[in-house]
């Protein structure tokens, strides 16, 4: 029997061969209610919402779900196990290159650079001024990670080294190896938000991260301190933090994700101390590669024994 796995996007031709090479009959694209019936393998996007009706169309001969991402709150976990498909993901290929994102925000948003490529755009550099885009140093400041795996842990690595930052971090789970591994300190959530001055989002979606940044907890954080987010949009009330920052109870916050992902929050684009970048952490070259191959081997084990 010919196996058929749907592509909702298409994905680099190299990895595109792995599953050629497979034998396997191939759709990519289009809407997957009307071209994805009948495929034992799906391969997914965050961006596809792969509910129960998904699951249904396709049909009870779909035996694995390969999302494209770290993250799987785009997929109904628990209408998967019902039907017994095998969900994977690609977590560890990207640590690098979402945790190197962050910290470019985490400098991005402390030397302005945003804003100040927008003023010097704008033709408003008139000479150089002492006062000028003032910004935060990050040598000697406390990182406060909500989230300590791997992104979390690389995250603080490489501005523990490089900036001599403190890190704290925050978790349900307490690790005492990884803490004595990648020397964090523990803090519960409130005493992280009240101490640290770059606060950085590594949780996964799920019910308990859902606006677990809100109103309440961004009254907690230093009004000196910046809130990044490169984990998923809804961990944060973003309305709150549009308050909260106009306000300046916090000073700035770098978003890679939104909460209503792609809209954006009324009112967060007007305000100048906020940068915001679309969803790019984990994209470059080699990542975006090392993410395909794996979701197209995922794919290729999966259907091995079918
Ligand atoms: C993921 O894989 O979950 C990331 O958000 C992609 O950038």
């Amino acid at each position: 029997m010919q196996k058929f796995v749907f592509l909702t996007k298409n994905i680099p031709m190299q990895e595109m061969q792995l599953l050629k090479r497979q034998g396997y009959k191939i759709f990519v694209g289009g809407n997957v209610f009307k071209k994805g019936k009948g495929a034992h393998g799906l391969l997914c996007l965050l961006t596809d919402v792969i509910d129960e009706k998904v699951m249904d169309v396709i049909g009870p001969q779909l035996k694995v779900i390969s999302n494209m991402a770290a993250g799987l709150d785009n997929i109904d976990l628990v209408a998967a196990k019902k039907r017994r498909i095998i969900v994977t993901n690609t977590p560890g290929v990207l640590t690098q290159a979402v945790a190197e994102h962050t910290v470019a925000l985490i400098l991005g948003i402390a030397r302005r650079l945003a804003e100040a490529d927008r003023f010097v755009r704008a033709g408003k550099f008139k000479g150089w001024d002492p006062e000028l885009f003032l910004g935060t140093e990050l040598r000697g400041k406390v990182l406060g990670l909500v989230g300590h795996g791997r992104i979390g842990c690389r995250v603080a690595a490489i501005l523990q080294q490089g900036f001599q930052m403190k890190a704290l971090y925050y978790d349900v789970i307490r690790d005492l190896q990884k803490e004595e591994q990648c020397g964090l300190s523990y803090r519960n959530l409130e005493d992280l938000l009240k101490e640290a001055d770059f606060v950085s989002l590594h949780v996964p979606l799920v019910n308990s991260t859902r606006h677990l940044i809100g109103q309440k907890e961004l009254r907690m954080m230093k009004p000196c301190s910046f809130l990044i987010n490169t984990s998923r949009g809804q961990v944060v009330d973003e309305q709150s933090l549009v308050h909260a920052l106009k306000e300046k109870r916090v000073q700035g916050a770098a978003l890679d994700v939104f909460e209503q992902e792609p809209r954006l929050t009324p009112g967060l684009a007007k305000l100048e101390n906020v940068l915001l970048t679309p969803h790019i952490g984990s994209a470059t070259y080699e990542t975006r590669e090392k993410m395909a191959e794996l979701a197209a081997k995922n794919i290729i084990e999966a259907l091995q024994n079918l």
